[in-house]
């Protein structure tokens, strides 16, 4: 076993753009302290496979400027079935620092490991329901990927205008339909946490076809019965809504400046906490990175609400 620290850097979940550069910023921070780093290949199932490399900061920089997670990621069914193992593997592979990446799911599970070592959890999904936090790492790059899909939208409606809809990923929350919808100025957002009557949905797209002649509407997957709305929507109108969906392809891409600063942030702070022996959920507030302790339950933030 080597000596000295050892810091373990895993990716877990959904990935998300910016993971990445998470990845360098922690390796590069980790390494000025002089500690060994390892990089967890393919989320909690990896760890239970002990999958690893060792990582340092120049062979992972040119890591940073792509989508996705060169780490690969995975997602782990019944992860209390797995502690025991997966704290196996860590102790087996010399980690005594622990720094996680992901959605909610794993940080809650990375609460469950911080008795053997410091672990440090921090928000990256493309979701941004991480309770707590202002944001997470991926959100503003998949507002962005939207963004490019709504323009082009509008540009088509502007020359032949109809009814257009957009639905975002955001698994069972609207986060980021409701931020897509600011930022591209759509007239509705259908979020599932709220779920908009049918005569509003209808009344708004009214409104926008009268006004300009054409509407827009940015759902979230989530949002329960969309075809029948927007049928509902055809039928109310007597023109057929224009539906694109961007599935998975909103999820990679290039991360965006405000992703990478925020990766940046998350892993420096997640390395100094570490540093010093502390563990819990790193988050942003205020534009602040603070660690909260963990929680037994999984919570999650407030409804999303249009700016
Ligand atoms: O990581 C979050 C997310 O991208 C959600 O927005 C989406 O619903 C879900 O993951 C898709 O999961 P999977 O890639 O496992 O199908």
């Amino acid at each position: 076993m080597p000596e000295g620290t050892t810091l373990g850097v895993l990716t877990s979940g959904g990935d998300a753009p910016g993971m990445n550069a998470a990845i360098w910023a922690a390796c590069d921070a980790a390494s000025r302290l002089g500690w060994r780093v390892l990089g967890l290949e393919g989320g909690w199932t990896g760890v239970l496979e002990r999958r690893h490399r060792v990582l340092d900061p120049d062979l992972v920089l040119p890591w940073a400027r792509r989508g996705g997670t060169c780490l690969g990621t995975s997602r782990l069914e019944g992860f209390l079935r797995h502690r025991e193992a997966i704290d196996a593997s860590l102790d087996a592979l010399g980690i005594d620092r622990l720094l996680v990446f992901g959605g909610d799911g794993s940080l809650h599970a990375s609460g469950l490991l911080a008795e053997r070592r410091p672990v440090v959890a921090a928000p990256a999904t493309i979701d941004n329901d991480i309770a707590d936090s202002d944001t997470s790492i991926g959100f503003a790059t998949a507002i962005d990927t939207a963004l490019t899909q709504l323009d082009g939208m509008r540009d088509s409606a502007e020359a032949l205008p109809r009814t257009f809809a957009l639905e975002t990923l955001g698994g069972d929350t609207g986060y980021l339909a409701a931020a897509v919808a600011d930022a591209g100025g759509a007239d509705l957002a259908l979020v599932p946490e709220e779920p908009t009557p049918l005569a509003d949905v209808i009344a708004c797209v009214q409104i926008g076809l009268e006004r300009r002649g054409y509407a827009v509407i940015v759902a979230s997957e989530g949002y329960r019965e969309l075809d029948a709305c927007l049928a509902a929507v055809t039928d109310a109108t007597g023109t057929r809504v224009r539906l694109s969906r961007l599935g998975h392809a909103q999820r990679g891409g290039r991360p965006n400046a405000a992703d990478r600063i925020l990766a940046h942030a998350f892993a420096r702070h997640g390395v100094e906490f570490l540093a010093a022996q502390r563990s819990g959920r790193a988050v942003q507030r205020a534009g602040r990175i603070v660690l909260l302790p963990y929680v037994a339950d999984a919570r999650r933030r407030g409804a999303p609400v249009r700016r």
